[in-house]
């Protein structure tokens, strides 16, 4: 029996399951919208911090938001699934998908254990709607299971509704999203959501239902898009790296094309971070299931010249160098973009740890990424600030475009380098302003502007 929107509660109370950057962002706003939600995940230690209003990572605002409404006592935490089930009329499963070991495609046992465990628990009729990057597919098989195992008493509708939040923007993304899409194949699951995100609606934010499949595709359809964006404009960088041009005022001037736009052709060391490598991995390895292996057969090539990126950079070090064996080099950024603590496949990490291994006496500097990047290459050195990274330099690599980076001044850096050689592995300082500081300035798609006799190709 199909369950209507009035045995669902009139203001609905929600559990969010799995509390990492999705989940957490996701519960302190949904308390900030004035519902009762209860976070819920597995892991004691994250619990207990949340609950004490601790953040196990570092987002702009959300501290704040988790602090007020720990207090206003519209958001609390558990690790009991039980308590989630008798609390909840509308469960959200935030839980993550990663890729794989060793294989392209994404791993599901945290959805499906979580869709499980909640459908089992759930005491009541519910709403469960699924959050998670998931392959396509996932969506129909989930709500079967959640049929499988539920109490026979119990009524659960089910959806699928995609989170587009980025780091850094998690907050504001949450409570002013560009779009909401819901996937599901009953009203109520529909009715529920559109209670949740009323003032959005209100907003006239585009609310898209559709069915399970395109709301699961929509999401990898956009990080693809997203991640072929960035592919693209670097693909152009290694053309004019080698003939010469200039590829920021390439990407402004097709920038200006409204059909094309600026956004996502900052060409530099590449995209990395928990979600754009791994979707594009998962959805060439999704379709390739599907027995249709040519019809994604370009993501490869995305990603092979996304990490092309960091291989260059590493060569340009290389190159100014003579070698990095045993030469100082300056990492600024380890996290994979900047207003983020979060190191997962970053291209910065990942460079600053190869220039290590090929002997080079790295030096790594970022602003919120220390910890995380410690944790993972316990070995590169970290310096406490910026000004000690830079201490007797041999060469300076920008990676992450941290404001602080972006604002350095050349004449004071210049006092503390050994030789005045900066890589702008992200093109976002003002070229005329170092050069003009007597240092020799080089960008990711730009060939050497001041030194001419390094030769980059
Ligand atoms: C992305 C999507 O944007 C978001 O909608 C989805 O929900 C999750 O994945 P996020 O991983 O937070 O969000 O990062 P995003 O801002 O998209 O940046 C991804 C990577 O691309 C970063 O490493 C960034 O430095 C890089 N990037 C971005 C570029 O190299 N060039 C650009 O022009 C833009």
């Amino acid at each position: 029996m199909k369950i209507t929107p009035s045995t669902i509660a009139n203001s609905p109370r929600l559990t969010v399951i799995g509390t990492g950057y999705l989940g957490a962002t996701h519960a302190a706003a949904m308390a900030e919208l004035g519902f009762e939600v209860l976070g819920v995940d597995v892991d004691p230690d994250k619990i207990e911090r949340l609950s004490r209003g601790v953040l196990p990572f570092h987002e702009p605002d959300l501290p704040e938001l988790l602090t007020k409404h720990l207090s206003s006592g519209r958001l609390k935490f558990t690790t009991s699934i039980e308590e989630a089930g008798a609390f909840g009329d509308i469960h959200f499963i935030a839980v993550g998908t990663p890729q794989k070991e060793g294989e392209g495609g994404a791993d599901m046992t945290y959805v499906d254990e979580a869709v499980s465990a909640i459908a089992t628990s759930a005491t009541h009729d519910c709403v469960i709607v699924g959050k998670s990057t998931v392959p396509v597919g996932s969506a129909r098989r989930l709500q079967n299971l959640v049929e499988s195992v539920k109490r026979p008493n119990v009524n659960i509708s089910f959806a699928w509704n995609p989170e587009f939040l980025r780091e850094g923007f998690a907050v504001q993304d949450t409570l002013q999203p560009d779009r909401l899409v819901v996937g599901a194949d009953d009203d109520t699951a529909i009715t529920a959501l559109r209670e949740v995100y009323a003032e959005a609606i209100l907003r006239d934010t585009p609310f898209i239902t559709t069915d399970f499949e395109t709301a699961e595709l929509v999401k990898v359809a956009a990080n693809a898009f997203l991640a072929t964006k960035i592919s693209f404009i670097n693909s152009f960088a290694e053309v004019t790296e080698r003939v010469g041009g200039d590829i920021r005022t390439l990407a402004d001037a097709i920038g200006h094309d409204a059909r094309i736009g600026r956004k996502f052709l900052n060409a530099g060391v590449g995209f990395g971070g928990g979600c754009l490598p791994k979707d594009i991995r998962a959805l060439q390895a999704r379709v390739s299931e599907l027995g249709l292996d040519r019809t994604m057969a370009f993501l490869h090539e995305v990603d092979n010249i996304n990490l092309r990126r960091r291989e260059r950079v590493i060569d340009v070090a290389h190159s100014l160098t003579n070698g990095v064996n045993k030469k100082k080099i300056a990492v600024l950024g380890t996290t994979f973009k900047p207003n983020s603590d979060d190191v997962r496949d970053s291209p910065a990490l990942d460079i600053a740890a190869r220039l290590y291994g090929q002997g080079a006496d790295v030096r790594v500097y970022d602003p919120k990424g220390m910890e995380n990047s410690a944790k993972r290459f316990p070995r590169l050195t970290y310096s406490e600030s910026l000004e000690a990274a830079l201490e007797g330099a041999e060469l300076v690599l920008l990676l992450t475009e941290w404001q602080e980076f972006c604002e350095m001044d050349p004449v004071q850096i210049a006092l503390l380098v050994d030789s005045k050689t900066i890589v702008d592995g992200r093109n976002v300082l003002n070229r005329t302003n170092w050069i003009d500081a007597g240092w020799d300035y080089h960008a990711l798609g730009l060939k050497a502007v001041h030194a001419a006799e390094v030769a980059l190709v």
